[in-house]
């Protein structure tokens, strides 16, 4: 049976130890609730993949709860020195080169010789890291290829027995997953664009981040994994709605009769529309309707990684 808790700090605690134990612990932070196993124990960190039925082993964020933890693993350079300063803890995660001697699952990094670190801005994540004492490799807690978890209910609806135990942090308040950039060569490159926006980062920086080689501008369909995926078809860009179709407003509503509505900002507020994203289009999902129409949403600031998340939902299924 999954323990489902609103956690207090005994919780914490037995939460910690059932992850030290390699069973499988899901978490809330301010992006998206996270799937947690030691990063240091490889059976545990092969549960994951089995619990979110991932085809591939694709490296996994490993979370830390502070810049000294993430300094274990990994190489941090001038370059990523300032952006843990700026943006730790939050949305930010680092791709960084891999210390030969990290006590990590080679798993964690799917072989690669770089490792991605985050520290979560999130009181129960930190707790939780706090108190296991070492690295916790976290995915989004949801079924592969489908949408990311902003609720415990959308863990507890999308993954099974598999999960010991949910921590319950009410919903999250970024709603997108963290912004990946990776550091090699006093380099900054852009790999996933998500709730830090390029533009802070590109002030931090005071530089261009360069596209990276899983970066978010696809160059052909083909590139264009599916993921992040509803149900139903989407529309995207709808200037008009279709009787048959639930609309995904931003702003202003499209005239027109449509099977459902929901409003990701009445007042257009980027923000907001990323908090709401995944679970209007959860809710969306249940309408007895043919697709979803999504009205545009302008690509400036937090829009980029709302784009990235739809064009992805949107995409042809594999
Ligand atoms: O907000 C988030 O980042 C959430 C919360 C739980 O922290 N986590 C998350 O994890 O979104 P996940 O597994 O769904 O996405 C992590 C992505 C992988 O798909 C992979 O593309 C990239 O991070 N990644 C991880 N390690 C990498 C590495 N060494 N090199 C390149 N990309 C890496
Ligand atoms: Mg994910």
């Amino acid at each position: 049976m999954t323990l489902r808790v609103k956690p207090t700090p005994a919780h914490i605690a037995q939460a910690a130890t059932r992850l030290r134990e390699g069973h499988l612990v899901a978490f809330p932070t301010e992006t998206v609730y996270g799937l947690g196993a030691d990063a240091t124990n490889d059976t545990a960190v092969a549960h994951i993949f089995k619990a979110k039925g991932r085809p591939h082993f694709n490296p996994l964020i490993v979370h830390v709860s502070d810049a000294e933890k993430a300094n274990e693993v990994s190489m941090i350079d001038a370059i990523s020195q300032v952006l843990i300063e700026k943006f730790w803890p939050g949305p930010l995660t680092l791709v960084l080169p891999r210390r030969d001697e990290a006590p990590l699952s080679l798993l964690v990094s799917a072989g690669l010789d770089s490792v991605a670190v985050r520290q979560p801005a999130h009181a129960v994540a930190h707790a939780l890291l706090r108190e296991a004492g070492r690295p916790i490799a976290a995915p989004s807690a949801n079924r592969s290829g489908r949408l990311s978890p902003t609720t415990a209910d959308h863990v507890a609806e999308s993954l099974g027995e598999d999960v010991s135990m949910i921590l319950d942090g009410g919903p999250c308040a970024r709603g997108l997953e963290s912004t990946i950039v990776q550091v090699s060569d006093k380099q900054a490159a852009l790999l996933r664009p998500g709730a830090l926006t390029r533009e802070e980062i590109e002030a931090v920086l005071g530089q261009r981040l360069a596209l990276g080689p899983q970066g978010s501008a696809p160059t052909a369909p083909g590139q264009l994994a599916s993921h992040y995926a509803p149900s139903h078809a989407l529309r995207l860009n709808a200037h008009y709605i279709d009787a048959d179709e639930a609309l995904l407003a931003f702003g202003q509503p499209l005239r027109g009769k449509s099977c459902g509505l929901l409003n990701l900002s009445p007042r257009g507020d980027l923000w907001e529309a990323a908090a709401h994203l995944f679970s209007h289009l959860r809710t969306l999902d249940q309408a007895p309707c043919a697709r979803i129409a999504v009205m545009p949403i302008p690509h400036h600031g937090l829009g980029e990684a709302i784009n990235d998340r739809l064009a992805r939902a949107a995409a042809p299924r594999g």
